[in-house]
């Protein structure tokens, strides 16, 4: 092949550096009206009167939609169920009646002629409450938490061995509420496009979603809603549920029978999606020798008073070492804010952190180098099924990670690495997430000049997918990279996922490969009936498309371009779409892996930490743009320090407020708190989990990086503090 596996720049790139990309909030009509959104200010209760008449009497206001005059939506709770919605609960419905769930919860959405006239109302009513008692603290609730029955099984009596083990660790280990900081903000433009019909631009990451979301609230056909997102300016998880904005839209394009466009503030984006606050504990008890008896992981973590939201945070720890008894809790503890929300690497980025700084904790009570802890405690099998892995090179990832990182020059004993004033700490933590492939679809569009269209549902979510759709399918037809033409992101194109869970890349590359195999059937078909041809005896999986020709594997000198064949049979383009399906069946695990090595300094007076270097070595299968993947990871590394280090939704539990929602007091790293960051691929070369050997590389950059941090902080200072984010107060405590 001669795209895929080679660092190709993004086909997007030009555009999206020069404005010329469009994102949901950008996309203009005439005649274009503006919502504002005013939000709850109390955290639980009612909604006893909104006077809206100081708003109504500003020059350029259309109209204010509250629960009390806006138009119809469905009733039932089912309606609200996107493809992403937990199984459990009544999904929250915007302007639907006088009940207050959370504090930024929308009550009221202005519609002016001008943004800011809106804004400015939006600041004129006036809101009445009869509040109710109300909740917003984890630790306050939980021993209230309920158990949610999990696929993970327990096995042996993880109990009894803990208790006789030799070597014992428990403890826990506490992530708190994060909040989804994309750069583009969520945002709405609902085009009118009249008698009822609609165009909905949205930054999502599923169109076909949003698309069933709206049809179902507003009773609406598909054909009558087209949702379209090009361009996504970041998601990570904040876009897979509809939220609440294209609702709101859609309401005032409908009230209004005009074009609107609603685009959230900073502020506002606190008022859903978040990372749930969640409670971790690990006890890990061993035998002397440094190989693991009983792991036994309990999760509590935040839900809303309405949805069951919860993730595998816990299995992952009895899958990635071998233990003969393991055990799982996961509970959830109602709260009175919004539902949580998937972000990057839901359930192992907060799990996986409990899970390795235990081992790392274990490691010190062993005396043991905690890289070799790891080793000693190796699993070649998937541990909860007894199944081998399509592919694990997690073995690889330890010896190139550690080889890069230099870790055979560590001295083992804390506190005992400096440089000057600064405390310098290594850390190790392993890195697994799941390798998941989707059905999905694609229509390939071949004309007779050699150019091709693909077309998809999928979104680009920033993540580099129109470049690997167009690698993948200029290599499988044997066109140049620039003759390929790729659309995403509109619910009229065949049918995708939301593009989540890493499976993006696996999934859509099979579905070019079988339409792409379709097309060259057609073609071979073709030129067969050519006089004289060469490939008159060939079979189908006997050809390929190669420098615009249709060529015999075999014996390369026997082929017919591609241009000809078509010619002849009169075709000035080939369309086909196939949907491709893959066997998840239970024969063998898919994950990927890896391993993070991190560096930290520490100044010893102030505690001010900064991570220097950071390698993180990944076994994810075939690597498909070696230069989009490493951005995928570098990301995920930098996330991880923003989860070690910065990142704190801080709620005052009197108000049930978010207090520091905006990105000046919500912190996150900048280029001062990025050093070195260096990212390996392993060769993974994996012939079972699909015919590609392709496992995606979104999400795993971010898990166990934090743990690797939180070890090397200990190991700077020989202090462990186990509540994120690592804060200079903690380590001076
Ligand atoms: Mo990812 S958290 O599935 O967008």
């Amino acid at each position: 092949m001669t795209y895929i596996g080679t660092p190709t720049s993004r086909i997007d790139g030009h555009a999206k550096v020069t404005g010329a990309a469009k994102y949901a909030g950008e996309f203009n009509i005439k005649g274009l009206a503006y919502g504002a959104v005013v939000a709850s200010t109390i955290a639980k209760g009612r909604i006893t009167r909104i006077d809206t008449s100081d708003a109504l009497r500003v020059e350029g206001v259309l109209d204010i939609l509250t629960h009390e005059n806006r138009p119809p939506m469905a009733r039932a709770d089912g309606a609200y169920k996107d493809d992403v919605a937990p199984e459990e609960g009544a999904p929250f419905r915007p302007l639907y009646d006088d009940k207050i769930k959370f504090n930024g919860q929308p009550i009221a959405l202005v519609l002016a002629e001008e943004w800011e006239i809106a804004r400015f109302a939006a600041s004129l009513l006036r809101i009445e409450y009869k509040k109710s008692d109300f909740v917003t603290d984890l630790h306050a609730q939980r021993d209230k938490a309920f158990v949610v029955e999990k696929p993970e099984k327990t096995r042996g009596t993880a109990d009894k061995a803990y208790a006789a083990s030799a070597v014992r660790h428990e403890a826990e280990y506490f992530i708190p509420t994060e909040h989804h900081n994309p750069m583009e903000l969520y945002a709405s433009t609902v085009m009118w496009d009249g008698g009822g019909k609609l165009t909905v631009y949205d930054k999502t990451q599923g169109v076909q979603n949003v698309q069933r979301y709206l049809c179902g609230i507003f009773n609406m056909k598909p054909d009558d809603v087209r949702v379209i997102s090009p361009f996504v300016g970041g998601a990570f998880g904040s876009g897979l549920r509809p939220q609440y904005q294209v609702v709101l839209a859609v309401l005032a394009a409908r009230a209004l029978q005009r074009s609107v466009r609603l685009v959230l503030t900073r502020q506002q984006m606190y008022g859903l999606c978040n990372r749930p606050a969640t409670i971790e504990r690990v006890a890990l008890g061993a035998t002397a020798d440094g190989t693991l008896d009983a792991v036994i992981h309990e999760a509590i973590a935040m839900t809303s008073q309405y949805e069951d939201f919860s993730r595998n945070d816990t299995g992952w720890s009895g899958l990635l070492y071998k233990s003969p008894n393991a055990k799982y809790v996961h509970r959830l503890a109602r709260l009175d804010l919004p539902t949580p929300c998937d972000m990057r690497a839901p359930g192992a980025a907060t799990g996986v952190y409990g899970l390795e700084c235990a081992m790392d904790e274990l490691a010190v009570a062993l005396k043991l180098d905690p890289l070799e802890l790891r080793l000693r405690c190796y699993s070649d099998r998937d541990q909860h099924e007894d199944i081998p892995y399509t592919s694990k090179e997690l073995r690889e990832c330890y010896r190139q990670g550690a080889a890069a990182f230099g870790w055979d020059k560590r001295n083992p004993q804390p506190r005992l690495m400096r440089d000057g004033s600064e405390l310098v700490g290594w850390g190790v933590a392993t890195g697994v997430w799941e390798a998941l492939q989707m059905e999905s679809a694609v229509r390939i569009v071949l004309t007779a000049n050699g150019h091709a269209e693909i077309a998809s549902a999928f979104s680009d979510i920033g993540t580099g997918t129109y470049t690997i759709v167009a690698q993948m399918t200029a290599d499988l037809l044997g066109l140049p990279l620039d003759n390929i033409t790729v659309k995403l992101g509109d619910s009229t194109l065949p049918q995708a996922p939301v593009e989540g869970g890493s499976w993006t890349a696996a999934s859509v590359s099979h579905a070019i490969a079988k339409t792409a195999g379709e097309l060259r059937k057609e073609l071979l078909r073709v030129a067969k009936t050519m006089p004289g041809s060469q490939l008159a005896a060939a079979k189908a999986d006997g050809v390929a498309l190669i420098d615009g020709k249709i060529v015999d594997k075999k014996d390369t000198r026997r082929s017919v371009s591609i241009a000809d064949a078509m010619r002849h049979g009169r075709l000035d383009r080939i369309e086909r779409e196939s949907t491709n399906t893959f066997d998840n069946g239970n024969s063998h695990a898919r994950n990927t892996h890896s391993a993070i090595f991190a560096e930290v300094r520490v100044d010893e007076e102030l505690g001010v930490i900064r991570v220097t270097r950071v390698v993180n070595a990944v076994a994810a299968g075939r690597i498909l743009n070696s230069k989009t993947a490493h951005s995928q990871i570098m990301g995920g590394v930098v996330w991880g320090i923003g989860m070690a280090l910065h990142e704190e939704t801080q709620v005052d539990h009197a108000l049930g407020r978010v207090m520091n929602a905006n990105i000046a007091e919500y912190h996150v790293p900048v280029n001062a708190d990025v050093h070195d960051i260096k990212v390996i691929f392993v060769d993974e070369p994996d012939e079972i989990i699909n015919p590609l050997g392709i496992k995606g590389v979104g999400e795993i950059g971010i898990v166990g990086v934090a743990a690797a941090i939180a070890n090397a902080v200990f190991h700077a200072t020989g202090k462990r503090v186990r509540d994120l984010p690592i804060t200079l107060d903690k380590l001076m405590k």
